[in-house]
């Protein structure tokens, strides 16, 4: 797994913090990444002391997390209703957040965004006023010199093709896409930012969540703070 920002007591709190929001019934959207594995695992030890949920896991890693820790798994299909998603993020600024630094931001999007409740879990170092982190940009493997020059020519960006550290050539997304990591310096106007990648041909999804945030546990030295929007 990628190393990220704040220290591990601050994401298993925010993650831990969390967990302890799903009740008997519910639908949860299992995020991906260091932080959101802490709320899986929490999520597990109380399935296996009688709570009853179904996981809808976002990512390869989060599934397989998720079968080990016990948790029934389900899919978007299969349910009428996701009621709470949980998922860390790269960066957060109020209710906008940048994800996909594990390339997995398709399927969390998806459901997050399908979730009558998203909950963001992160530690301090994510959180900003203004969003400035690169963002990750999962695009179609053959299209990714013109999106590339897209990014340059039409949106103002720099982007640079994710490489595989364990693998020759990039990281390939779970959904058998290259990712491009896009630097904009400070994001001003990130909804029409958002806007303007999506409208990019070969671009499967950005990683911009608009608006989606609807409350944020932000793991601390001292505890949790939660953040409702
Ligand atoms: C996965 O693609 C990402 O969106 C992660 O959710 C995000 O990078 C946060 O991961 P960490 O909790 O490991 O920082």
């Amino acid at each position: 797994m990628k190393a990220t920002g704040g220290s591990d007591d601050a994401k298993r709190r925010a993650g831990e913090r969390a967990a302890a929001e799903a009740t008997d019934g519910m639908v949860v959207g299992l995020g991906t990444g260091s932080t959101t594995a802490y709320a899986i695992r929490a999520l597990g030890q109380a399935v296996n002391a009688g709570l009853d949920i179904q996981g809808i896991p976002t990512s390869f890693q989060s599934r397989q997390l998720a079968l080990s820790a016990g948790i029934p798994l389900t899919s978007l299909d299969a349910v009428d209703t996701v009621h709470l998603a949980i998922d860390g993020a790269d960066q957060l600024a109020g209710r906008h957040c940048i994800k996909g630094g594990g390339a997995a931001h398709t399927r969390e999007k998806i459901v997050d965004a399908a979730a009558e409740r998203f909950v963001v879990v992160a530690d301090r170092t994510k959180q900003v006023e203004t969003l400035d982190h690169p963002v990750p940009v999962e695009v179609i493997p053959e299209a990714w010199t013109v999106v590339t020059d897209d990014i340059s020519n039409k949106v103002g960006g720099a982007a640079t093709l994710r490489e595989a550290e364990r693998k020759d050539g990039p990281v390939v997304t779970d959904n058998g896409n290259v990712v491009l990591d896009c630097e904009f310096g400070e994001i001003r106007d990130p909804a029409m930012l958002a806007l303007d990648l999506a409208a990019i041909p070969g671009v499967v999804e950005h990683g911009l969540f608009i608006n989606l945030v609807d409350t944020a546990f932000v793991g601390t030295d001292a505890g949790v703070e939660e953040q409702p929007f």
